[in-house]
Order: structure tokens, then C-alpha cells, then sequence
């Protein structure tokens, strides 16, 4: 829509609710751009949104299909741009990213609301900008600049890109008037029109920062396809600017036909199905407005935290008066340490602080909208907390419990309501961790579900719907992962192969530097408890039990798999942890062997492909995607890999299968082969 205000045209992008640029959008904006350029009476252009979004970019619904590369092409109208004899002014505000701020900055002029979040996300999707966004950037804030909004994706305020040179003003209010005197300033103006392209940077300058910067790249980073090309697109800004766009085009093009992008679109996607209940359980959540945590430990400090963040009012249990007084410290010194490390306004910690009551009253369990539980991992007690609850629980609250392992129904069982109650599975660090889990008990209703998927939402989470199994589905999967890696300790390598091989992969840790940061005592302990029941053929690898009877808990003791020293781990393990190993295989009867990166890689992969498999056959998981954000987000599986069930949808099904067979045959009694088939959509 066109309206002529002072001589000036103003187009707005009206394509709610987020004016993503999809064809129509595209078109419209080209149209509209060509009349006000052949309207005589217009001296100057002026390019705005809502005030929720100038624009988001790229639509990724029209990601793979023609329309994405229809007429007029997000290039096609950036080149309108290029060659308008008059002034185009951007007046954003709201969210401009992607391809939002690549049209912005073919704008001769940008001027924003102090308030808008102007960002480059592409890297996210595997991708760089490709509508010469990595060659007009740099040429207007310069490299690092660029290379920080490119990089991260994350993106930055008007505000605090001020001083950048991406801006002409950053206004508070009156945005559209102020965009307008842009217009007409640039209008008024005998010398040519600014435009970003016709910037030149300093061509050694420009080589001299890129190969810094190549090498400063994380090991992770390596791994990625897209870090690289985003210095590969930077260094081509020392080129021809013809040249420098041919390059994005190709890096672009590259990226998006490329694994790493499509795993990383898989990932985006499953995670927006994640949030959705299957149809049949889908119902209006109950409101959550308080939220009463019963335990003021690691998780209930957490969980309290991320409520509190959420902006609900927070009621803190614990069982004694040093618990609840070392929880709530907690509590404060996160409010503090986040405003003195500049993340928070000292108002908005103050806010947060004072929605929070720390008590040992149960009878505030009363005020509760939502109660969850996050007191020691032991049936017994966790059923008496929620006997106590349900005494002290209104009616039509919702109970949940933060169990990692327990039988959500025989909880559930303690209580007079067991419609009412669903594991709430958060990760540690609660309040940094995406994932959680929500656990669908024999009885739960759906309504309580909803609630559960909705509080995901409200606290920012990536709320991911499991039945009720024994590890639910990550730590389900985590642990055939981890069976698997000890297994192949047993067969020859040292927790340094297989935690390198995994790292090499991708993964933030292997197996074995995060089992000895959790802590062996808590698998010790969980395996003793399992021992009564465990089948005598079933292949059990006891290193981890002699590790702990000789002190080494892990990392807290100086010692685990590996040794610590000033809490650093030694890359190497030790002759007292080889020399268990090499007694295991022995008491196996294994004649060791070198294991290569790939087979470690390809058989700790295997092992969760057919757990995933074994989920998704017995109704744990209701959707394969799931099982992929579960992992990704909770358990460190690279992102760009996409997860265990897009990794097996690139393989040879028939390798896939006589794999699994083979593991099966090694794993001896207990091991499920699993039909594999159910992992193809
Ligand atoms: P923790 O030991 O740090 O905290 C437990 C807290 O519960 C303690 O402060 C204790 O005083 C309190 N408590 C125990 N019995 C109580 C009772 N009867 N009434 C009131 N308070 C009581 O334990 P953590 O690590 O926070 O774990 C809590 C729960 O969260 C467990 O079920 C655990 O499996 C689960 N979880 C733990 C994760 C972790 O990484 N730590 C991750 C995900 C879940």
C-alpha cells in the first residue's frame, strides 16, 4: 500500500504477522517501488512495516519449493533498489532479520525505533544471507561487526547498534515522520544517493581479518559448513562487487542443498511440531498464573528461576529451615550475579525476586496453580511429598513431578487425583536448558497435558511430549548410547577414543567426560539398585562400579574415567582406568582391538537409532521429529547433524539393518532389535 506523505511515498509491508517475504510480499514491494518511481510527485521512498516486524525474512515454508525462487526473487527486488533514481529510506521496527535486513540495507538510508531487533539468523538454518546481505554489512559497520551478527545470528536492539554505521538515526517515537525527513534529506542532496555498495574496504585489511578469524574457529565451528562460508563470503568484500555477489550466490546455493542446512531445517522444523500436542490430545491448557516448587535443590532452584524469569509468582518448599535458607540464597545470588554481569536491570532481578515466597508452610501449597515437585530421585519419598501435596492442593491444580526415572503412575497413585498429575522432566541447568520433557502418565488428562505443553511455552521452553518409560525418551536413548560406548571399552578403545571420536562428530562431550561431570555415583547407584533383576546373559560392563569403589566419583572427586587437576581433565586416561579395562575385556574373553573414529561414531549412533526405533514402536515417542529435538537440545547431539532419526534417514537402509544386527549379536541377552522402518516417515 502506497500513501504519499510531503512528497514523499510511503509503502507499507502489510503481510501480517511478521511481513515474511514470501512471493506475494515480494511482489508487492516491486510494484509498489515502480509506481512511486514513475510518479512524478514522489521525491523520495519510505519502506515500512508494523510494529512487530519490518520484516522477518524469508518465509521457510517456501524453503525447497519453487516458490522460493519465483519472480520477483528476493534479489530481483533488492536490484530495483539498486537502481531507484530516487531516496529509499527503511523505517523499522519490530523484528528485521534475514532478508528483512538484507532489503533494508539496499535502502539508501535506515532508520529505526530504538526497540528493534535487527539480526542476521541465517546461520541457524545452515545458511549465510544471499541477497548480498555478507556484502553490504561489512561495508557499512565493517568486518567485526558483521561477522559478530553473522556468526552468532543472534540478533542486536537499534539501541546497541547505534553507533554501528547500519544506522542513519535511532528514534524513540515518530518513526515514519522521522524516516520521511530522511527521505526528503537525501532528496535535496546534488551528490549521488549513499548506497552501501559502492563502499570500498581495504582489500588486505579485509584478507588479514578473515584469516585471523580461520583461524580462531571452534572445533565446533569446523564442523559447520556455514561458520566457514561466512568468512569465505567476508573475504570476498575485498572483490569487485559483482564478483563478491556471484560468490554469496554460490556459497549460498551450496549451503542450502547441502546436509548440514537440511539437518539444521529438519531441526527447526521438528521443533515447531514438538510444541504441538497430537490432535486427539489437543484441548485449551488450565491457566498457570502460580506456580508452587516443592524442593529447593539443583532443579527446584532452577525451575523456581525460570518461573520467576517467566514473570509467575513462585512458592518455594523444602522439608527444613538450612535447605530452604540455602535454596533462596541461591536464588539471589543467580538475581545478582545476572545484573552485575550486566544481563539484567537490578528492577527487573528486584521483580523477579519479589514474586517469589520461600517457606515451610505446605499450606501454601493452597495458592498453586501448578505444583511441581523436585526432591531426592526415590519412589518412596517422592510419593509421600505427593500425598502431602494432594491434601494441601485446590482443586483442579495441576502435580507434577521432575523425575528422571520414576514411574510417573505410581506417583500419580498417591494421590486421590491421578488425572491431574504428568512428569515435567526439566534439564540441569532448569533455567538454562530448552528442553523438557512432558510426560504423559496412564491417567493424565488431556487437558493437564496442554497445561504441561503450554507452561513449556510460557517458560520459554521446547516442551517435547513422552509416555511413560523408564527414562522417558532421552534418557532412554542416553542410555543405549552409553551401553554402547562401554561396550566398546570392553572391546578395545580408551574412554579417550570414544569420547574424541563423538566430540569429532560434533558433540559438546563424550560419554565419558559427562558421566564423570554428572557424578559415577548416581549410575552406581541406580545400577545396584538394578542389579537383583538384571538377566545373567545380559552384557554388563562393571567398570564403572570399580571405578567408584576405589573413590573415583568423577570429576568433584579429582577422578573418574579421567583425572583432574585444578578441575582440568587430563586428555588422557590413566594406568589405574586401563587397567580395569583391560581386566574387563579379559573377563570377557575379548582380545582387544583398535577401534577406528568412524566405527565408534557409527556404532554409538546405532545404538540410538534402534532405541529410537524401540520408542517410537512401543508409543513412548509420538513422533520420530521428537526424538531428534530431544536429543539436540538435551543431550548435546549436534544440531547440524540434525539427530539420531535424520542421521538414519541418510543411511543405506539395508547397511542400517545388518548394523543393528550385529550390534545385537555382540550385546547378547536384553538388546530389542528394533523395526527400523518406523523411523521413515
Ligand atoms: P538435590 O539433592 O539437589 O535437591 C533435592 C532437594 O529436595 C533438597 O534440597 C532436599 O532438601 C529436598 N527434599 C528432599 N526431600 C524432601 C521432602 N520430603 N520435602 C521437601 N523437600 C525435600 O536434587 P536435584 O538434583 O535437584 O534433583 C531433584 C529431582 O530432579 C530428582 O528427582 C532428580 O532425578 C530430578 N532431576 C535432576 C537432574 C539433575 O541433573 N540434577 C536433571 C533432571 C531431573
Amino acid at each position: 500500500m502506497i500513501e504519499i506523505r510531503n512528497s514523499i511515498a510511503v509503502i507499507t509491508l502489510r503481510t501480517p504477522p511478521l511481513n515474511f517475504l514470501d512471493v506475494a510480499l515480494r511482489k508487492q514491494i516491486a510494484d509498489d517501488l515502480d509506481r512511486a518511481q514513475a510518479d512524478p510527485d514522489v521525491r523520495g521512498i519510505v519502506l515500512v512495516g508494523s510494529p512487530d516486524a519490518f520484516s522477518a525474512g524469508a518465509d521457510v515454508n517456501e524453503f525447497g519449493t519453487l516458490l522460493q525462487s519465483a519472480e520477483p526473487t528476493l534479489a530481483t527486488v533488492i536490484g530495483r533498489l539498486d537502481a531507484c533514481q530516487k531516496p529509499v529510506v527503511a523505517a523499522m521496527s519490530g523484528v528485521v532479520l534475514g532478508g528483512g535486513l538484507e532489503l533494508a540495507l539496499a535502502c539508501h538510508g535506515r532508520v529505526a525505533l530504538e526497540t528493534a531487533r535487527l539480526g542476521l539468523p541465517e546461520i541457524n538454518l545452515g545458511l549465510i544471507p544471499g541477497a548480498g546481505g555478507t556484502q553490504r554489512l561489512p561495508r557499512l559497520v565493517g568486518l567485526q561487526t558483521a561477522l559478530e551478527l553473522m556468526q552468532s545470528g543472534t540478533p542486536q536492539t537499534a539501541k546497541q547498534l547505534e553507533a554501528s554505521g547500519l544506522l542513519d538515526k535511532v528514534v524513540e517515537q515518530d518513526l515514519i515522520e522521522a524516516a520521511i525527513e530522511q527521505a526528503a534529506q537525501f532528496a535535496g542532496m546534488t551528490a549521488a544517493l549513499p548506497r552501501a555498495r559502492d563502499r570500498v574496504l581495504n582489500a588486505a585489511q579485509v584478507q588479514a581479518f578473515v584469516q585471523a578469524w580461520r583461524d580462531k574457529l571452534t572445533a565446533r565451528q569446523r564442523l559447520q559448513p556455514a561458520c566457514i562460508a561466512v568468512l569465505d563470503a567476508l573475504q570476498a568484500v575485498a572483490l569487485d562487487w559483482q564478483e563478491g555477489l556471484r560468490l554469496e550466490r554460490e556459497l549460498y546455493v551450496q549451503l542450502q542443498t547441502g546436509p548440514a542446512s537440511r539437518a539444521l531445517q529438519h531441526q527447526f522444523a521438528a521443533e515447531r511440531d514438538a510444541a504441538q500436542l497430537p490432535a486427539d490430545l489437543q484441548t485449551a491448557p488450565r491457566l498457570v498464573s502460580v506456580m508452587a516448587v516443592v524442593g529447593a535443590g539443583t532443579m527446584g532452584v532452577g525451575i523456581a528461576i525460570c518461573a520467576l524469569d517467566a514473570g509467575l509468582r513462585v512458592v518455594l518448599l523444602e522439608q527444613d529451615e538450612s535447605a530452604l535458607a540455602r535454596g533462596r540464597r541461591r536464588v539471589g545470588e543467580h538475581y545478582q550475579g545476572r545484573v552485575a554481569a550486566g544481563k539484567m536491570s537490578a528492577s527487573v532481578a528486584q521483580g523477579a525476586e519479589d514474586r517469589l515466597t520461600v517457606s515451610l508452610d505446605w499450606t501454601l501449597l493452597a495458592q498453586a496453580d501448578l505444583i511441581i515437585e523436585a526432591v531426592f530421585e526415590d519412589l518412596a519419598v517422592k510419593q509421600d511429598v505427593f500425598r502431602r501435596i494432594d491434601a494441601h492442593a485446590r482443586t483442579g491444580a495441576v502435580l507434577a513431578t521432575n523425575t528422571s526415572y520414576l514411574d510417573v503412575d505410581a506417583i500419580a497413585q498417591a494421590t486421590s487425583r491421578p488425572q491431574d498429575v504428568l512428569g515435567l522432566h526439566f534439564f540441569s541447568p532448569a533455567n538454562v536448558m530448552k528442553l523438557l520433557e512432558v510426560v504423559r502418565g496412564k491417567d493424565t488428562a488431556p487437558e493437564v497435558l496442554a497445561t504441561g505443553m503450554a507452561l513449556g511455552q510460557t517458560l520459554k521452553k521446547l516442551p517435547v511430549l513422552t509416555g511413560n518409560a523408564f527414562g522417558f525418551i532421552g534418557n532412554r536413548i542416553y542410555n543405549a548410547y552409553r551401553k554402547q560406548c562401554e561396550f566398546m571399552l570392553e572391546d578395545g578403545a580408551w574412554p579417550e577414543d570414544v569420547d574424541n571420536a563423538l566430540q569429532d562428530l560434533g558433540f559438546a562431550m563424550g560419554p565419558f567426560a559427562v558421566a564423570d561431570l554428572s557424578g559415577l555415583d548416581i549410575a552406581w547407584r541406580m545400577r545396584q539398585a538394578q542389579a537383583p533383576t538384571r538377566h545373567p546373559d545380559e552384557r554388563y560392563v562393571a567398570i564403572l562400579d570399580h571405578l567408584c569403589e576405589k573413590g573415583r566419583l568423577g570429576r568433584k572427586a579429582g577422578a573418574g574415567y579421567y583425572t583432574y587437576t585444578d578441575g582440568k581433565q587430563c586428555k588422557t586416561t590413566d594406568g589405574v582406568v586401563r587397567g580395569l579395562i583391560d581386566q574387563a575385556s579379559f573377563q570377557r574373553g575379548i582380545a582387544r582391538h583398535t577401534l577406528s573414529a568412524a566405527e565408534i561414531q557409527r556404532r554409538a549412533l546405532l545404538a540410538m537409532v534402534n532405541e529410537a526405533a524401540l520408542l517410537l514402536q512401543e508409543g513412548v515417542a509420538s513422533r520420530a521429529s521428537d526424538i531428534d529435538v530431544v536429543l539436540v537440545q538435551g543431550y548435546g547431539f549436534p544440531r547440524w547433524e540434525g539427530g539420531p532419526v535424520f542421521w538414519a534417514r541418510q543411511q543405506q537402509r539395508q547397511a542400517l539393518d545388518r548394523d543393528v544386527q550385529s550390534l545385537a549379536r555382540e550385546a547378547g541377552h536384553g538388546f530389542v532389535v528394533a523395526d527400523l522402518s518406523v523411523l521413515v516417515d
